[in-house]
C-alpha cells in the first residue's frame, strides 16, 4: 500500500520482504550512531518490521514506512511519522533513515518535506517534530530545510535530543 510519493521517492507499509534489506541498514554503526539503541540484530529488526506491517499499532495512520528510489525502484530506507509521548504531551515525530549511498542528494529533505505536508493535509496534525541528537548535523540541516526550529532540549539519565519543531 502506497503511502506517499515525491519526485523520487515512493514510500509504502512495510512487506517482509523488506527484511533482508532493512537489516542491512540496521547493522550499519554508522547509520545508528545517533539512535538510543544503536545497531539491531536481525531479530530485533523483523520484531520492527513486523511491528509497523499494518502502520502503528495504537496509531495506524502513523509509522515507518519503506521508502523507494523511484528511478532504479530500489529499497533505500525507511522514513514515517511516530508517535510519541514527551512531557505529557502527544507529539508526531517526523523520521527519516537512508542508506549511506543515496546521501547528500537532498532525498531526505525531500521525504521530510513530503511528510510534513502529508501529515497537515492528509492527516490534520497541526505540529511536527524532529528529535535529533546534538551530534547529528546532517539530521539537524534537513530539520532547518523544512522550515523546523529548535523548540527544546529533551533529555533523560541516558540520552539527549533537541526537539525541532514546525506548526502548521
Ligand atoms: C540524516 C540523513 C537522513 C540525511 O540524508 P540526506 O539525504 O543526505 O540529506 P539531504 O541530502 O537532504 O541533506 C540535507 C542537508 O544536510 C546537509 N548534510 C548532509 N549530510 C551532512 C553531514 N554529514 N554534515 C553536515 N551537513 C550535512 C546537506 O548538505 C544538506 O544541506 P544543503 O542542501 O544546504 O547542502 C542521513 O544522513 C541518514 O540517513 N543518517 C542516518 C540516520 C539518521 O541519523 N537519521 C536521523 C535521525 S534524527
Amino acid at each position: 500500500m502506497v503511502i506517499l510519493e515525491t519526485e523520487r521517492l515512493l514510500m509504502r507499509r512495510f512487506q517482509i520482504s523488506d527484511l533482508d534489506a532493512l537489516f542491512a541498514l540496521y547493522r550499519d554503526p554508522m547509520l545508528r550512531q545517533f539512535f538510543p539503541d544503536g545497531t539491531l540484530t536481525y531479530q530485533e529488526t523483523r520484531e520492527e518490521l513486523e511491528w509497523f506491517l499494518h502502520g502503528h499499532p495504537q496509531h495506524p495512520k502513523l509509522g515507518l514506512w519503506a521508502t523507494i528510489y523511484k528511478p532504479t525502484e530500489s529499497f533505500i530506507g525507511r522514513c514515517g511519522l511516530l508517535p510519541w509521548t514527551i512531557n505529557q504531551r502527544q507529539e508526531v515525530e517526523i523520521s527519516y533513515l537512508l542508506d549511506k549511498a543515496y546521501w547528500g542528494q537532498g532525498l531526505a529533505t525531500e521525504a521530510a518535506q513530503a511528510l510534513l505536508r502529508y501529515g497537515y493535509d492528509q492527516l490534520q496534525l497541526t505540529r511536527l517534530i524532529c528529535l535529533i541528537h546534538p551530534h547529528n548535523h546532517a539530521s539537524i540541516n534537513v530539520a532547518h530545510k523544512v522550515g523546523m526550529t529548535l523548540d527544546y532540549v529533551h533529555e533523560d539519565e541516558k540520552w539527549r535530543d533537541l526537539v525541532y519543531a514546525h506548526t502548521r
